[in-house]
């Protein structure tokens, strides 16, 4: 059964024309329980059977919400993931994370069911709008920053041909990270200890794109969050001094905004922090970097907790 969005199922054809082939409206709003529903409702009325794979070929959106279809499908059958955005290809499609948003959240059900392969055709990118290009790229610049100071330099000297969608280029990116997100999820598939390190930027991250009304893009929200908690560690000296700036640097060369835009007050984003109730007493914990590549630990801990306050410093 191929579960495509209707954008990827104009732009990218089936690889298997015989199968049956179900198809949703695209974006985030739809990746809900309704259309979970929809789509499993329509695999039962086609009578298909515990042979079946499910093949979801598209975004982030097409394999959180496909493969929590295999996941419950006749109590869960195998899936394959052919993601199609770079998103997708360097992060959803890795780690065997499922599922769909509630009124209540974002991705607050679902289920871990590892993909039996994923197909990655870096081809299939140069449909993909600019803007949802870019957001995948912010995701391999945290690879770069929290896990292999190597690859930042590789990024740093090869983003032209990135962005010119290169496809052998590409490949060594999409390669290089899912080798590095695979690597710490092989370690830590629940996320009891190691696997935070891939929220990098994602604290403050969230934040900031809340706070916006998700007017700023996940990627934009990455970039800047990465920046606080990066110059957050530097103030209170438990990151090396320059590490910031050369997160800076590389968003700037990928075209990435650094700062929150103008329009968007840091009370709001502090607001949203406060929020969260993860955020006791004013304190945050969040994976900080130590240096370029590198994540602070204390132990199996690979959080550190900070005053709320420093947020505010950095963020004005
Ligand atoms: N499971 C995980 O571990 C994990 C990790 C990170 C993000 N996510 C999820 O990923 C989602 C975001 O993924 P996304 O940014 O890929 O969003 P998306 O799936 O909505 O894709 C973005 C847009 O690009 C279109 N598109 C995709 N590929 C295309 C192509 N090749 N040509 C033309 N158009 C194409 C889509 O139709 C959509 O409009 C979020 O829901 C997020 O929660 C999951
Ligand atoms: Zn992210």
């Amino acid at each position: 059964v191929v579960i495509r969005d209707e954008n990827v199922a104009r732009a990218v054809p089936s690889p298997l024309p015989g199968a049956p082939s179900l198809t949703f409206p695209a974006g985030e709003r739809h990746k809900t329980r309704e259309t979970w529903a929809a789509l499993t409702d329509q695999m039962l009325a086609r009578e298909i059977g515990r042979d079946a794979v499910v093949v979801a070929i598209g975004g982030g959106v097409t394999t959180d919400l496909a493969g929590f279809v295999a996941a419950a499908y006749l109590r869960g059958v195998p899936w394959i993931a052919v993601p199609t955005s770079t998103l997708g290809m360097i992060d959803a499609a890795v780690g065997g994370k499922t599922g769909v948003d509630t009124p209540a959240g974002k991705n607050l059900v679902g289920a871990f069911h590892q993909p039996g392969a994923v197909f990655c055709d870096p081809d299939v990118l140069r449909t993909l709008p600019e803007a949802n290009f870019r957001d995948g790229l912010v995701e391999a610049i945290k690879h770069a920053a929290a896990l292999d100071a190597g690859y930042g330099a590789w990024l740093e000297t090869h983003a032209a041909a990135v962005l010119a969608r290169d496809a052998g280029t590409l490949a060594t990116l999409v390669h290089r990270s899912v080798e590095l997100k695979g690597d710490v999820v092989a370690d830590d598939e629940r996320e009891a200890g190691r696997r935070a390190v891939l929220n990098a930027g994602h604290t403050v991250g969230h934040a900031v794109e809340h706070a916006s009304g998700y007017a700023l893009r996940h990627g934009e929200a990455v970039g800047i969050g990465l920046m606080v908690e990066t110059r957050v560690a530097e103030a209170l000296g438990l990151c090396e001094g320059g590490t910031a700036s050369r997160i800076e640097h590389l968003l700037a060369v990928f075209g990435i905004p650094a700062t929150i835009p103008p329009g968007l007050s840091p009370d709001l984003v502090l607001q949203a922090m406060r929020a969260d109730k993860k955020n006791r007493a004013g304190v945050v914990r969040a994976a900080l970097l130590a240096s370029f590549g590198r994540v602070r630990h204390d132990g199996d801990d690979w959080t550190t907790a900070f005053p709320l306050d420093q947020v505010a410093k950095s963020l004005r």
